[in-house]
């Protein structure tokens, strides 16, 4: 099993080195002009070992059966798919940009591909292998902590552009989900390197619910000493598209201000609600309190209570006894 596994994480250097190598050759030309087109300095792609996957369906194979790679574990470690119903396999990844998602280590442990033009799916990850977990692995922790003596706080955003346009323009402690919502398991592991995460989600919908949902997924972890927040961009930016228009100044700025946990929690349970109503502000305080119970026992977790009672003139008293009573009936 051990010796497998080395084989497979073998397989997946021998595989991101041939991505690279492809990038540089005249088939890479599209891709060089499209990285060249998104403003990516060749430093940059070095940094994240960025690489080309060649279009014919079997290019890699080809490359990795030369080497003697048994097919199946091509398959196992998803560079190759495998039809269904023929048993046929061919590359993964064709045509696309690829990024490799490296550990904490540096090691490679999946991919993921763009294509170069607006085809679908956009991106393509490696699927769940012996090796790689999407709901685990970020994408530049590696390099991030390559690039800092000591981290204090690291940005999450949601995509791999957003990690390497930051980090080309000096910001270099982001790190991205693989197109997943924020884990339990990743904020742990962020937990565990720094005292600050900084929620950083692109400015149109689908980054608003993903920190609403990323707000629920943190305050379990939320110990005394420990911070959260929340940085939301105008509407249409991502952080690629941002710091390319603002400059790094600003966007550090923007990291500067991000709003506490405390106040977007407030800000999110007023929003559409008239709190000069007793039934809003009745929704407001359930929300909100609904909120503080997932906190753990601790200093902000009291305070986030005594500014609900602030907030809504309702004693505190009277929250502690409700949060009691859900505890012996909870829903
Ligand atoms: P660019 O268009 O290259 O700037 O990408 P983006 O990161 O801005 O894309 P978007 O905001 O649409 O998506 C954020 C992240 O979600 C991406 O970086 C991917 O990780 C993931 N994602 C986006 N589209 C797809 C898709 O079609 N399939 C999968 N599996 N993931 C996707
Ligand atoms: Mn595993
Ligand atoms: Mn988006
Ligand atoms: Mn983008
Ligand atoms: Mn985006």
């Amino acid at each position: 099993r051990e010796k497998k596994r080395k084989e497979g994480v073998n397989l997946l250097e021998m595989s991101a080195s041939f991505f690279r190598e492809r990038l540089k050759m005249p088939e890479g030309q599209g891709a060089r002009e499209y990285l060249e087109r998104r403003g990516l300095s060749l430093e940059v792609q070095r940094t994240f070992g960025i690489g080309y996957a060649p279009g014919q369906w079997d290019a890699l194979k080809q490359h990795l059966g030369g080497q003697g790679v048994a097919e199946g574990l091509q398959v196992e470690y998803g560079l190759l798919v495998q039809h269904e119903d023929s048993g046929r396999t061919y590359d993964r990844f064709r045509d696309r940009v690829v990024f490799p998602i490296r550990d904490i280590r540096g090691r490679t442990l999946g991919f993921g591909g763009r294509v170069l033009g607006d085809a679908k799916p956009k991106y393509l990850n490696s699927p769940e292998t012996p090796v790689f977990h999407k709901g685990r692995e970020l994408y530049g922790l590696y390099e991030a902590r390559q690039a800092n003596h000591r981290l204090e706080r690291l940005l999450i955003v949601e995509g791999y552009m957003d990690v390497v346009a930051l980090a080309q323009f000096g910001i270099v402690n982001a790190v991205a989900t693989l197109g997943t919502a924020t884990t339990e398991d990743h904020l742990q592991r962020l937990f565990r390197l720094v005292g600050e995460v900084v929620f950083c989600f692109d400015g149109d919908k689908a980054g608003r619910q993903a920190a609403a949902r990323a707000l629920e997924t943190v305050l379990p972890q939320m110990i005394d000493g420990r911070q959260a927040r929340f940085l939301f961009l105008p509407e249409g930016e991502d952080p690629d598209t941002l710091v390319r228009k603002e400059g790094a100044k600003a966007f550090e700025d923007r990291i500067t201000c991000a709003s506490p946990l405390s106040e977007f929690l407030f800000d999110q349970a007023a929003q559409g609600r008239d709190l000069a109503r007793v039934e809003d502000r009745e929704r407001y305080a359930s929300q909100v309190l609904a909120a503080i119970e997932r906190l753990p026992q601790g200093v902000l977790k009291s305070l986030m209570l005594t500014e609900l009672s602030r907030r809504t003139g309702v004693d505190e008293s009277r929250f502690e006894a409700l949060m009691a009573s859900h505890q012996r009936q909870p829903e």
